[in-house]
């Protein structure tokens, strides 16, 4: 039986390694798609050739068009730049917004019943204008991230705490910026909050470390932003929509009237799985959460209306 198709635009270290998770965890065939001549060809061969070794039989093709994309079921768009050191994500909204508006048409004629997902940064900012143009409904375009920001604070209470990463189940909500919403108090450890095992400063310190996560491996790395973790949290989302898991996993989902926030792309807890996006998830949050979820959403905001902005002058 032929296996769904996944599309991913962008064959950078995000999208080829995305590519390589969904391959290896064989759940789809991936078509990657990139305007640079010969790189998704190129990463598409490597990784077909190492298919073999790995032992899965996934199908993976790279081109410089779209056409690959036809009856791709789920499509992740990747491309876009990365930051470099001292860079926020919002500076790159006006360079991301004119390469995610070339690809999302394109995208529409090849893979008109896809699901999108939007990884390429200010992700908030993307979804929303992929959702724009497209009007596929909040079901079928959303943003990648939250995963991200939950992994990192995972990993960080895991090594604090000293215990396997399989004990710890974390939240971040939010816009993934600056201003993202870290909740301490639904982060576990064995069904433990943290804010029960640590003291408030500790708690504060991993707070603090997962909100310039992103940052603090771009000002390592000097030349591009991380990609195994991003490539692997949306690979788990692929998988929960492929596979309808029902995960319900942080999101960047378009609110309306959700934590009682209006017309807003933000990160919140969201079912995924057949059809995509199926329910955001309402889970009751401290005053402080929601103060900041609100606060974070506003910054998502402005984004919009720069996006509005651009929107208006293409047209
Ligand atoms: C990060 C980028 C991918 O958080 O946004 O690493």
């Amino acid at each position: 039986m032929a296996k769904p198709k996944v599309g991913i635009i962008g064959a950078g270290n995000v999208g080829a390694t995305c590519a390589q998770r969904i391959l290896e965890r064989d759940i789809a065939d991936v078509a990657l798609v990139d305007v640079v001549a010969g790189l998704a060809a190129g990463k598409a061969l490597d990784l077909a050739q190492a298919a073999v070794l790995e032992g899965h039989d996934g199908k993976i093709v790279g081109s410089h068009e779209y056409t690959g994309l036809q009856g791709a079921q789920i499509v992740v768009i990747t491309a876009g730049m990365a930051r470099k050191p001292g860079m926020t994500r919002e500076d790159l909204l006006e360079a991301n917004a004119k390469i995610v508006h070339s690809i999302v048409p394109r995208v529409m004629s090849q893979a008109p019943e896809a699901i999108l997902i939007l990884v390429s940064n200010p992700l908030d900012a993307m979804a929303y204008l992929a959702a724009q143009m497209t009007k596929w409904g909040p079901r079928r375009v959303f943003g990648m991230a939250g995963v991200l920001d939950s992994a990192r604070l995972r990993c960080f209470v895991a090594e604090k705490l000293k215990v396997s990463v399989k004990e710890v189940q974390g939240l971040v909500l939010g816009g993934h910026g600056d201003t993202m919403v870290p909740v301490p108090e639904m982060t576990t450890v064995a069904g433990v909050p943290i804010t029960k095992l640590l003291p408030k400063e500790e708690v504060e310190q991993l707070i603090e470390r997962t909100r310039k996560g992103g940052a603090e491996i771009v000002g390592l790395l000097k030349t591009g932003s991380a990609f195994y973790a991003p490539a692997s949290s949306t690979a788990d989302m692929v998988q929960a929509i492929l596979l309808n898991e029902n995960r319900i996993l942080p999101v960047c989902a378009w609110l309306t009237g959700q934590y009682g926030l209006d017309k807003v792309y933000c990160g919140v807890p969201a079912r995924l799985g057949q059809g995509g996006l199926r329910e955001v998830v309402e889970i009751p949050l401290s005053d402080a959460a929601k103060k900041s979820l609100n606060q974070s959403a506003d910054a998502v905001r402005k984004e919009m209306k720069a996006i509005d902005a651009f929107l208006n002058a293409a047209a």
